[in-house]
């Protein structure tokens, strides 16, 4: 019997979105991507996971790569990510992302694969190894998405390429055999996706920067914080203001921002007539307070190997429920026998 008026779950918006495990995680990833993960984790249904598959397109260190896996796992587990109510999973330990991406491969064409910059940056940068999965890596991340039925993607600008092509896919999948894939937008972050290098506030912070006082991790010690702080680049007019030819004032206001939600206009009215030197240091509380529950919870879970097992088995066993449904679907659609 239809019944369409009774108590049926309903289902909220999805989100998707991953992160590979060799980037170390700034403050800048903190408040440009996982802060606002959290805050979404409570009015949509969440998937995050570590794209491990993604990280192999260039030459990791064996051992480095599982470090790096189970240490961005746990970091995420630390994060207010809720995952009782949400699936965070380990992106190999789900076989349905490395199949959808093969059948995605045979619906994408060659030249628009060849237009990402992103695989053009990379094959510069990777000139003697430019292997097929870079320039399939696309597909892979639309398998990822596609896979749940994503309604959002919360990504940064540089990713933005690859929703439109994971867009272009799925509509094209959906008009040669009907309603298979939600299409997805992006969610693109707009305070916190551009935090800047504290040395050099032109360039985006980076922990690759070759200058360790220029990022800040999002595990580094309280001591190393204020450090890093206390040596930021700023100016020589002694204001607190936010202003064109102020980029290393401009950035650190834009960080306290972040981490208290005050507007600009409210934080020069809090540092009217003090010093950078307090103000630096205000900011570098700010920021320490704002990392502190994350670090302790991943101090505490980190080598807790048993733990994060159980969590990963946990995430991917919830994950293949979800993401299996899909290929079902798509298995049958393009014509493969079911088992
Ligand atoms: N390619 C993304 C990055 O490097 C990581 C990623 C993999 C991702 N799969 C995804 C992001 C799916 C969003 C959705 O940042």
């Amino acid at each position: 019997m239809e019944n369409n008026n009774t108590a049926a779950p309903q289902r909220k918006p999805v989100v998707f979105s991953a992160i590979q495990p060799t980037s170390v995680p700034t403050i800048g990833n903190y408040f440009g991507a996982f802060k606002n993960w959290s805050n979404m984790a409570e009015d949509y249904d969440c998937l995050f996971a570590v794209a491990d598959l993604h990280a192999i397109t260039v030459r990791n260190e064996p051992a480095m790569l599982r470090k790096q896996t189970k240490e961005m796992f746990a970091l995420l587990l630390s994060l207010d990510l809720k995952p009782e109510k949400n699936i965070i999973f380990i992106q190999s330990h789900v076989p349905a992302h490395a199949e959808l991406s093969w059948i995605l491969n045979c619906y994408t064409q060659f030249g628009e694969a060849s237009r990402m910059t992103q695989f053009k940056e990379k094959s510069q940068k990777h000139a003697d190894n430019i292997n097929i999965g870079l320039f399939a890596y696309p597909t892979l991340m639309a398998a990822d998405i596609l896979l749940y039925q994503t309604n959002f993607v919360p990504v940064g600008a540089d990713q933005k390429q690859h929703l439109e092509i994971t867009r272009d896919i799925a509509e094209r999948f959906n008009g040669i055999y009907g309603n298979t894939f939600a299409v997805p937008e992006p969610l693109i972050g707009k305070s916190g996706s551009r935090i800047m290098s504290l040395q050099d506030p032109a360039q985006k912070m980076s922990k690759s920067d070759p200058n360790p006082k220029a990022s800040v991790s999002m595990l580094d010690t309280p001591d190393m914080i204020v450090k890093k702080f206390k040596s930021a680049v700023t100016d020589s007019e002694a204001v607190v203001r936010y202003a064109d030819g102020k980029d290393g004032i401009n950035n650190l206001m834009s960080i306290y921002s972040c981490c208290t939600g005050s507007d600009f206009d409210a934080i020069e009215r809090e540092f009217d007539g003090k010093g950078y030197g307090e103000f630096k240091l205000a900011v570098a509380e700010a920021v320490i307070s704002n990392l502190k529950p994350v670090q302790e919870k991943y101090n505490k879970i980190v080598n807790d190997a048993a733990y994060l097992k159980e969590c990963a088995a946990k995430g991917a066993e919830a994950a293949n429920y979800v993401s299996g449904k899909t290929l079902n679907k798509v298995m049958k659609k393009v014509g493969l026998l079911l088992k």
